[in-house]
């Protein structure tokens, strides 16, 4: 993937508390930010594989979150469903920190 990396500020660390999740719009994607409560950030789409709803009004517990609503849950380290009724993985973003800034990687949009 390198060469055709695409890196996007999208948000401040500092706004983020542990075990927040927060919804964005990059370039018309709907993308979820997560801070876990090991301090780290990660990005997924946001909305559920499943039906229509977004995963960032759902609940958010040791790297899983949980769809609010029908309870399919995804790990948003790796946008693997942790089975029924989720039968798609979530697409996750690559996702790094410059200083404050949060940052994605919008060549993962595929
Ligand atoms: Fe997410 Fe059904 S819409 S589990």
């Amino acid at each position: 993937m390198s060469g055709s990396e695409k890196w996007v500020r999208v948000a401040s660390a500092s706004e983020f508390e542990e075990g927040d999740v927060v919804a964005y719009d990059v370039e018309g994607e709907e993308i979820a930010i997560y801070r876990l409560e090991d301090g780290s950030f990660h990005a997924t789409h946001n909305i559920c594989t499943h039906e229509y709803a977004c995963l960032s009004d759902g609940w958010l517990e040791d790297g899983v979150i949980e769809c609010p609503l029908h309870a399919g849950r995804f790990d948003v380290r790796t946008g693997k469903g942790l089975g029924p009724p989720i039968e798609e993985d979530l697409r996750v973003f690559p996702l790094k920190l410059e200083g404050d800034d949060i940052l994605i990687d919008m060549s993962a949009k595929g």
